[in-house]
């Protein structure tokens, strides 16, 4: 089939709710993809995060071939092995919780309010607080809890009980609790708004004062879980433990699924019949996600993600000498931003003409989040492709 074909049946059959670049993506591997027409691309943004081990990861691969063989679903009516062992790795790698399996980013949020309100359901507290810039989902509750003004527009009336504050701002967070506060959301680092890493003293004290007044304090790490600033999770980088975090994107290595963990006294609040999901924890998505987590220890990934991460900070830093538009560069392992002077989409599409996946986020943010298996010379090869294309500009 054509380019041209594929266009065009998008063109009748698809709803257009994505900006799309004119390009059709064939296959994948490693940090490269390959578009219909057989040009290569060096991915530093790989499906949004989620191809976070790499295109085709081959364990990833392997794991799922083995078991599409054996059992690809079976109702949550009945136990399955592999959920109960990705389950219990993830509760170990984490702070001892408990996992409730589901789809998407949205839905482990979605998961997380519900059970935010079920904590708070006695005293008739439910009142959640967020953050300016955050990003959470594009459910109807999820888009309200999320800080960012343009994913609410045309969906009015929206869900009660949510407030934004300013991220980093203790204050702000001091003056919004009310009797009826049940959860802080917030993302240890935001992406989509700009890679803005929140500073440890500020979680500290969120952590104090939701010990105080009994909050809970939930980390959306969607995108900065498994591994993807050199720890499993990125709340460790801080030394702040919370009540319940969320995951997607590199979970499943590229297969959908999506994980809420709690810790076990608030995560048994949820009783049969509160909460639910389909396809949530199938036996084929848990047994991607186990093959991400073995990649990940076995290959050592959060090594390579620190190591690497360093490299190519430094790499941008170099880049941010040479051209004075680049304001900032800011990020953890390999979730990275460079913040410009000026709007970044130009860039963006040079780069991929150049043959470099990258975004642009908040308009002047460039997110560059390549896989954790990243090596020095794909880095130098990255790094040459954006300084053309700045260059260019
Ligand atoms: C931090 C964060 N939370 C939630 C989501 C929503 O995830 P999904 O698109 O899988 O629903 C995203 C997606 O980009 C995200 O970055």
């Amino acid at each position: 089939m054509k380019e041209q074909q594929i266009f065009s049946l998008y063109k009748k059959f698809i709803i257009p709710c994505y900006k799309q670049y004119p390009l059709v993506m064939a296959k994948g591997k490693g940090v490269n993809v390959w578009s219909l027409k057989g040009k290569k691309y060096l991915d530093f943004f790989p499906g949004w995060a989620v191809s976070g081990l790499g295109h085709c990861s081959p364990k990833v691969v392997a794991a799922i071939r083995e078991q599409s063989k054996i059992l690809l679903h079976v109702s949550n009516n009945y136990y399955n092995k592999l959920q109960g062992k990705l389950a219990e790795k993830l509760s170990r790698f984490s702070f001892g919780g408990k996992c409730f399996f589901c789809n998407s980013g949205a839905e482990a949020n979605e998961a997380a309010i519900k059970l935010a309100r079920l904590y708070g359901k006695k005293e008739q507290r439910y009142q959640i607080i967020s953050m300016k810039n955050s990003f959470h989902g594009r459910t109807l509750a999820t888009l309200t809890l999320t800080g960012q003004k343009k994913v609410k527009e045309g969906f009015s009336p929206l869900p009660e009980g949510f407030k934004i504050v300013p991220f980093n701002n203790l204050k702000a967070i001091q003056n919004a609790i009310t009797k009826k506060t049940v959860a802080i959301f917030l993302e240890p680092i935001q992406g989509e708004g700009g890679i803005n890493i929140a500073k440890k003293d500020y979680l500290l004290s969120l952590r104090r004062l939701c010990d105080k007044r009994k909050i809970l304090l939930v980390f959306d790490e969607v995108q900065t879980g498994m591994g993807r600033t050199g720890r499993f999770f990125c709340y460790q980088n801080f030394g702040v433990l919370p009540d319940v975090i969320t995951l997607a994107k590199t979970l499943g290595g590229g297969f959908p699924i999506a994980a809420l963990i709690a810790k076990k006294e608030i995560a048994d609040l949820m009783l049969p019949g509160t909460h639910a999901s389909t396809f949530g924890g199938s036996p084929l998505a848990c047994s991607a996600a186990l093959a991400v987590l073995k990649t990940i220890e076995k290959e050592h990934l959060l090594e390579n993600t620190k190591k690497m991460g360093k490299y190519l900070l430094k790499k941008l830093e170099d880049l941010k000498k040479k051209y004075p538009f680049i304001k900032e560069i800011r990020g953890l392992g390999l979730m990275l931003g460079v913040e410009l002077k000026i709007p970044c989409q130009e860039i963006v599409e040079k780069a991929l003409k150049n043959g470099l996946l990258i975004n642009c986020t908040q308009k002047n943010v460039l997110r560059i989040m390549p896989p954790l298996i990243v090596t020095k010379k794909e880095i130098d090869k990255a790094i040459d492709i954006l300084d053309k294309s700045l260059k260019s500009l």
